[in-house]
């Protein structure tokens, strides 16, 4: 403004080369206060972007806003260093994939571990598997286009016919293969990896989530040892299976007349504990210059019942409606909020059930632990006792329930305390 001023105040007395001169510096003024005024707005919007989400829900959390799982992530390191094939289970949303990704982030100093990941969430055929697989090890295990046509040539050569390409190079290679050749013969793609890491002398990694789908594909048995012959040859390359389906996950791992009985550690990921959490809440306020006191950082984690997914979702929602402190009326309101927004997704759940699996529902909501016992069959209508233990394993696959040796409980927390104060209200 300055410049300006003192432009047009002095314009008239100028030179032509001076008049010149002090227009360039009133662009250049103009243009370096536009810079500095857009990027401090740039700045200012990411960091209200971090400030909004001290929290993360809903996506793989790995970085800053991933706590504990200390012991966890050392067993899955040395297994990955080591070479031991592991397998993760869990129930959905109690942090598997988070905690694969933060080895993976942990390992990523190491150039001579190479960590490949598959998601069969979408995967529904043998071939559809090996296409992912093998698509998956040819992009990840080279640098240059040169050398993702030397690989497959090399090791694949006989399978694929057709290699296609977009502008993003090797991200965005597609490979259709030559499924006759593959089904007859598919040690090939098996066998790739190990392959490929001899060469590359590396080790490769390969992380599988939602491996128990499989189970659906046809011929599932056939298939597995189809894998399981070639996979427990290779001694350049270990596997780590995840799955949310608890009880085919255990099923396909746990049960001697299967093909992966015995392949590789199990890890049963449990809950993350109380004081973990009410550690973690209390740090994020802190973090972004709000309070919470430990007490209700701990009603948050146990409203949820320390279910990973949720604790964040609450935290997320307590710490929007938090000024400056969090006190438990802020708590007890985002958590109403949380159930209220999921209410018309519990309603259909509900609706789709029997009446029996209803009321078995209504027992295990009260806490009755003996739910096979005469007098709670009777108490709660649940019909004979076979009855019940077919709607524990319909209510198990529906992934309401989950069965541990020792207890059934709620997949769900929130869905629980709906059920009990929306629900089973007489
Ligand atoms: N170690 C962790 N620390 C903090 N939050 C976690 C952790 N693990 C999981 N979560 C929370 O749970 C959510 C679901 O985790 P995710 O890894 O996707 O579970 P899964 O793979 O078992 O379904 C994440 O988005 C995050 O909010
Ligand atoms: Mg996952």
């Amino acid at each position: 403004m300055i410049s300006l001023l003192y432009c047009i105040q002095l314009g008239k007395h100028l030179s032509h080369t001076t008049y010149i001169f002090v227009t360039y510096i009133f662009v250049t003024y103009i243009f370096v206060t536009y810079i500095f005024v857009t990027f401090s707005e740039f700045h200012y919007l990411i960091f209200m972007n971090e400030r909004q989400t001290p929290f993360t829900f809903g996506k793989v959390t790995a970085k800053i806003e991933f706590t504990n799982r200390i012991l966890e992530r050392e067993q899955l390191k040395s297994n990955f260093i080591s070479g031991n094939n592991t397998i993760i289970i869990s129930p959905r949303r109690w942090g598997k994939s988070s905690l694969v990704k933060r080895v993976i982030l942990d390992l990523k100093p190491k150039k001579n571990v190479k960590i490949i990941s598959l998601d069969l969430f979408n995967i529904k055929s043998e071939e559809e598997f090996y296409q992912h697989l093998a698509t998956e090890l040819l992009k990840s295990t080279a640098s240059k286009m040169e050398e993702l046509f030397a690989n497959a040539k090399q090791f694949l050569g006989n399978l694929i016919p057709k290699i296609s390409f977009g502008t993003e190079a090797i991200n965005d290679v597609s490979i259709s293969m030559n499924w006759n050749q593959v089904i007859h013969n598919p040690s090939d793609v098996l066998d790739f990896a190990e392959k490929i890491a001899i060469k590359n002398k590396c080790k490769i990694i390969i992380c599988i989530d939602e491996f128990q789908n499989i189970s659906d594909f046809s011929n599932p048995i056939a298939f597995q040892k189809k894998l399981r012959a070639r996979w427990q040859h290779h001694e350049h390359v270990s596997y780590c299976l995840y799955g949310s389906k608890r009880h085919m996950m255990i099923e396909l791992f746990s049960s001697n007349s299967m093909p992966f009985y015995k392949f590789g550690e199990l890890i049963f990921l449990e809950k993350i504990k109380t004081t973990d959490w009410v550690k973690f809440i209390t740090k994020r306020f802190k973090d972004t210059d709000k309070s919470i006191e430990k007490n209700q950082a701990k009603s948050i984690a146990i409203l949820v019942e320390n279910h990973p997914y949720y604790v964040q979702q609450l935290a997320q929602q307590c710490w929007l409606r938090t000024k400056n402190k969090c006190n438990e009326d802020i708590v007890l309101e985002a958590f109403e909020s949380i159930t209220m927004q999921l209410s018309l997704l519990f309603q259909n759940i509900t609706d789709a059930l029997t009446v029996n699996q209803t009321n078995y529902l209504k027992a295990l909501a009260n806490e009755e632990t003996k739910l096979s016992s005469k007098h709670i069959i009777s108490k709660y209508k649940l019909g004979t006792s076979a009855n019940v233990n077919r709607m524990k394993k319909a209510l198990e696959s529906k992934e309401i329930i989950d069965i541990t040796s020792n207890q059934i409980n709620f997949l769900d927390p929130v869905y629980k305390s709906w059920l009990k104060k929306y629900y089973f209200t007489t």
